[in-house]
């Protein structure tokens, strides 16, 4: 608890360029929840460097992100948005969380196997050890709730054990987060293969949305998007998954049902069916779009967010980085 609060953490890698997945599966979300918890949104950029990067196109990647932060909804005035990087609290805590966290439990880890099918040449310590990471963001700021999509389940329930474990030896010292998944859009799939979820790390372009496309490229992706031969608008998981997709990210930009999207578009065939859908996501991206081009041009504006809010994200860890430091029987600080 802050100032009576229930704590919201939750983050995204300044990787590629952010898909519709992300903005659906959890951006949307974290505006939703701002108002009722304390929140801390960071970019998450040590996790960035698991995979190789280019520097100064994962420092440009981030700064954007930080600002798309704001430009989606979200108040840097009353939400704490930083750079994980800035507060040295995550990486000492990951450290002593590393010696709480099992190898077994971190070779299940999908994600881990993914991507370490994926980057063959460079299965680095780091990509093993990123849920770590990842829970000593979480647990720094005893986060109540975690607003995530499907695909980070695995790392949250990790996380939980960890703090599980650790309160199990030293008494009440983590909050044990639940995870936050949302009604609709918590997994988008790729508009090129419904069977695959949309990623930023796509090859093909074609595949994903991206939140700063313009109309027509979007327009365009979503008449191409794979869909079924059985011709009507039905949510029919098993024969139609490219179809449920499209209602799902419907549903998700209109707040429309699944039936009332079925009824809405009975009779009509595909091609009406993908125009409503690219349309109702230029509708969604616009305001965004919009104010990410205002923003941008603020440069002290960003700078000031950047300075001010990595203070604050710095000052709230603190507490519980002391607190398990003196746990686990580091030495006092005179
Ligand atoms: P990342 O950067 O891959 O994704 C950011 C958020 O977007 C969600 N997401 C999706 N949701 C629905 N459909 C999709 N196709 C889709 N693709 C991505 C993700 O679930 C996520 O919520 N490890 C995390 C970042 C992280 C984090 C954290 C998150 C680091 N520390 C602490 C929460 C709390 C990641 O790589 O997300």
């Amino acid at each position: 608890m802050i100032d009576g609060k229930k704590v919201l953490f939750s983050g995204m890698q300044a990787t590629g360029n952010l898909t519709l997945g992300n903005y659906l599966g959890a951006l949307k979300n974290w505006v939703t929840l701002s108002d009722e918890y304390e929140c801390f949104y960071s970019v998450v950029d040590m996790h960035s460097i698991t995979v190789r990067q280019d520097s100064a196109e994962l420092r440009s990647r981030a700064r954007k992100l930080l600002t798309l932060y704001i430009a989606a909804g979200l108040d840097p005035e009353k939400n704490c948005i930083y750079y994980q990087s800035h507060v040295s609290g995550h990486a000492e805590l990951a450290w002593i969380l590393n010696c709480f966290t099992y190898m077994g439990e971190l070779s299940r880890m999908t994600q881990f196997k993914d991507k370490s099918a994926k980057h063959a040449d460079n299965i680095n310590a780091g990509l093993f050890t990123y849920p770590v990471l990842m829970a000593a963001d979480i647990l720094l700021y005893q986060a109540d709730v975690v607003p995530v999509g499907i695909d980070q389940m695995q790392h949250l329930e990790l996380t939980r054990d960890i703090a599980q474990r650790f309160n199990a030896i030293y008494g009440d010292v983590f909050t044990v987060p639940e995870p936050y998944i949302g009604k609709v859009g918590a997994r988008i799939m790729s508009l090129q293969d419904p069977s695959k979820k949309m990623s930023k790390s796509d090859e093909n372009p074609n595949a994903s949305i991206y939140l700063m496309d313009d109309p027509d490229t979007i327009m365009r992706k979503f008449k191409r998007a794979v869909t079924d031969s059985v011709g009507a608008v039905r949510y029919n998981e098993e024969e139609q998954p490219g179809i449920c997709n499209l209602i799902d990210i419907y549903c998700a930009c209109t707040g429309k049902s699944r039936e009332e999207t079925e009824k809405e578009f009975d009779g009509k065939g595909y091609g009406d069916f993908k125009t409503a859908v690219g349309e109702s996501v230029v509708e969604k991206l616009r305001p965004l779009q919009e104010k990410m081009a205002e923003l941008e041009k603020n440069k002290d504006y960003i700078d000031s967010v950047i300075k001010n809010n990595a203070e604050r994200a710095a000052y709230v860890s603190n507490k519980t980085l002391r607190k398990v430091q003196k746990k686990v029987g580091f030495p006092i600080r005179p």
